[in-house]
Parts: structure tokens; C-alpha cells; sequence
């Protein structure tokens, strides 16, 4: 196998708790969800946690949940980065909201903060920062400008956790912080999404909305469990009442032992993917006049959910074409504006660079699976490739792709 963006090793410890979980016979939402959503929740330094199938599943009851609290009207604006994956726009437009792109900062790839504001219109209700690449973005001006405006901000935090900006937990700073688990993401269960809130009344409607929009008297079978006489009489009447129209996006018992599992390691297994970012961009430094390698924003912490390189002038596609024949796992850096689903939606071109990334930029792994030998076999597969073309051949594309 060569090397690849993700890795998933199965430890002793998730067999145990998966065991647990078929010993009981129980898969519905029970004990195990319910401790991995107070432990992650606790984690992100936020009081409520809601488990669902997927993180696309979490963002969507997110932004359900904020419009039907706070009464948005269908078509008011919700704005997102111009790179992200496609699932954050998708809910807005599910949701029958109107997304409005904002250019990312060309450094870090995330939301350009210096630009939201000429974004916000009289009908822009909230903002979707993007924790992109396993990096926090600045939430520091991302809330200022939202308390400013009065906006709700929804953190797409599916490829970003365990990790700090300004010394808070990434998820902590919005009305709500929505992560994934799914393959090739930190932690690992197969599918599953996870929204984390201090607001108890959006936790409830979340809630309901992943089970069906069930009124939240009974969301589990066990709620009945220790209810008597009236309190019994009162889930009984209500337990087949449907509140709003929801969505089957529940999770077993099963994922979520994994990832309770995985909560027992999460310090060492970001303490690796960066101790590995360290190291490549120690061995590609020396082509850092082609290629821009990432950038850590100050104050932060980087989960290194993956190393985004971005080549300067040139275009991707012989470099990683050559990658990929050595073996090496490349991906887009989430192409979204030139997408055929979002035809006639936006224009690539008012997205500079956007289009830059879109063109010029790709990642590889840096996980915790790989080794020494690994990170290395990567930069040499990259130097082979850049070292064997001159950067006046660089430039001199690039001239042409400009004119
Ligand atoms: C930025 C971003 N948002 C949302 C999602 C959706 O997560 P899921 O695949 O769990 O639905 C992903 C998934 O990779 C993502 O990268």
C-alpha cells in the first residue's frame, strides 16, 4: 500500500468497548453515545454535545435549528468560504438559505476575515467559518465581526479538533461547533457527526431534529425507565409526538464506541501529525520559492488533519499525476467555486484565490501512521518531480496562464 491521507488502526481498546457494546446487545442510542458526547463535548469546552450520522448531518440540524429559533425568513444569507468542502454549502441551500462566498486569506486558506464584512447584507444571519486542513481560522475576528452585526456563527469544524485558537477550544466560540468522524478524518468511526453548544434550547431542537423531530420527552428507549405515575402517563401521551419535520440522522452504539475509544489517545495522535507536519516542511523548506507550504496563524494550534501544499506559479496537475504514480495519496484542496453542481451560482473568477487553490493547490497526509520513511519518500518524490524543471519554466507558464 502506498502512502495514503488517512489511517485507521483498530487498538485493543476498541475492540473492548465495541465487545461492550454486542455483549449488552444494545445499538440504539444508549450508554456509550451518551459518554462519548459528554467526554467530547467536555473536551471543546462546551456544556452540550449532540451525536449524529454524519458531520454534514450535524451542520445541517445546526443551521435547521438556528433558523427555526430565530425565525430566518427562506433566502436570507448565510456566508461561507469560497474553499470548502461542498457539505457546507449543501445545508445552506437545503435549508433553503442563500450562501454567499467569501474569499479565503491566501496564507491560511480559511475565511479572509478582512473581507466578511463587505459581504454582510440586511439579510445575512449568520457566518460559517471553516476550521480547514485541521487549523482553527481566526475566530478572534470572526466573533468580533459577528457581535458586531449581530450574526450567529455556525463552526464547520469537521476537519479540526482537539486544538486551540487564542487559547480556546475550536468549536467553543460559535453558537454551535459541528465535527465529523468519518474515514480519513482525526477521529475515526466509519461515519458520524458531532455538534457541540452552550445553548440548551439549540441542543434540544438539534436533538430532535437528528430523530426525526420527536419531541424531546423521549429521544432514548431507556427514557421511560425510572418514570412512575404521572411522569410515565405525561411520555407516554407525548412519545409519538413529532414537533418539526426531521430526519432519520442517528448513530449507534457502535461508532460510538470507537469513538469513545479514540478519546483515550487523542493528545498523542495530534502530537504526532504535528511533530510529521514539522518534519515536511523541514525537508521541503528548500522549495519554498515554488511551492507555499502551510503556515501556522499565531496563537494557534494545527491538528494537521492533513498538509496542504499550494505550487506558486504552476499548475498541479503533472505534480501530482507524479505523486500518485509513486504511490503517494493527493486530494483536491476542496474545489467548490468551479463545481458543475454550483453552475451559475458563483463566479470563479470573483474569487481569486480561490481559484489559485482551486489550480495550484493539493494535500498529502500527514498522520499519525506514517513514519520517518514515509515523510521522507514524499519530499523526495517532490523534489524528483520540481527538480527536474527549472522555476524560469515556472514562471514562464505562470506568465501565460496570467495573459
Ligand atoms: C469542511 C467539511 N465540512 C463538512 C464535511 C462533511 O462531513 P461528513 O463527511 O461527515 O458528512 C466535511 C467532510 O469531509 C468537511 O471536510
Amino acid at each position: 500500500m502506498g502512502v495514503g491521507v488517512g489511517t485507521f488502526t483498530v487498538t485493543r481498546r476498541m475492540r473492548e468497548l465495541v465487545n461492550e457494546v454486542l455483549d449488552t446487545g444494545r445499538i440504539s442510542y444508549g450508554p456509550m453515545s451518551r459518554e462519548f458526547e459528554y467526554q467530547f463535548a467536555r473536551i471543546h469546552q462546551s456544556p452540550f454535545a449532540v451525536l449524529s450520522n454524519s458531520g454534514t448531518s450535524s451542520l445541517h440540524v445546526a443551521i435547521q435549528a438556528l433558523k427555526e429559533l430565530n425565525g430566518w425568513q427562506d433566502g436570507d444569507e448565510v456566508i461561507v468560504p469560497s474553499v470548502t468542502f461542498v457539505a457546507t454549502i449543501n445545508v445552506i441551500l437545503h435549508n433553503r438559505l442563500t450562501p454567499v462566498l467569501v474569499d479565503i486569506d491566501p496564507l491560511y486558506y480559511e475565511i479572509d476575515a478582512a473581507l466578511i464584512e463587505r459581504a454582510i447584507t440586511p439579510r445575512t444571519r449568520a457566518i460559517v467559518p471553516v476550521h480547514l486542513f485541521g487549523q482553527p481560522c481566526d475566530m478572534t475576528a470572526v466573533m468580533d465581526i459577528a457581535r458586531r452585526h449581530v450574526l450567529k456563527v455556525v463552526e464547520d469544524s469537521c476537519e479540526c479538533m482537539f486544538v486551540r485558537h487564542a487559547g480556546r477550544m475550536v468549536g467553543s466560540f460559535g453558537n454551535v461547533g459541528c465535527f465529523s468522524t468519518y474515514v480519513a478524518h482525526l477521529l475515526t468511526t466509519g461515519v458520524g457527526g458531532i455538534g457541540v453548544t452552550a445553548d440548551p434550547d439549540l441542543a434540544a431542537i438539534m436533538r430532535s431534529l437528528v430523530n426525526h423531530g420527536r419531541d424531546g420527552i423521549y429521544i432514548s428507549i431507556d427514557d421511560d425507565d425510572r418514570a412512575r405515575g404521572d411522569e410515565l402517563r405525561e411520555i407516554i401521551s407525548r412519545r409519538f409526538n413529532f414537533e418539526r419535520i426531521g430526519h432519520s440522522f442517528r448513530i449507534t452504539e457502535l461508532e460510538a464506541a470507537l469513538g469513545l475509544a479514540q478519546l483515550e489517545d487523542w493528545r498523542s495522535m495530534i502530537a504526532q501529525r504535528q511533530r510529521n507536519a514539522a518534519r515536511l516542511t523541514a525537508l521541503l523548506s528548500d522549495l519554498s520559492p515554488r511551492l507555499q507550504l502551510p503556515a501556522v496563524r499565531p496563537a494557534t494550534e494545527h491538528a494537521w488533519m492533513m498538509y496542504p501544499i499550494a505550487l506558486r506559479y504552476e499548475n498541479k496537475t503533472r505534480l501530482t499525476a507524479h505523486l500518485e504514480s509513486a504511490g503517494i495519496e493527493t486530494r483536491e484542496m476542496l474545489p467548490l467555486t468551479n463545481q458543475p453542481a454550483y453552475a451559475g451560482m458563483f463566479r470563479e473568477s470573483d474569487y481569486p484565490v480561490a481559484e489559485w487553490i482551486n489550480r495550484c493547490g493539493f494535500y498529502v497526509g500527514c498522520h499519525q501512521g506514517l513514519t520517518d520513511a514515509d515523510l521522507q519518500f514524499i519530499s523526495d518524490a517532490i523534489h524528483g518531480r520540481l527538480d527536474s524543471e527549472s522555476i524560469a519554466h515556472a514562471e514562464a507558464e505562470y506568465a501565460i496562464h496570467r495573459a
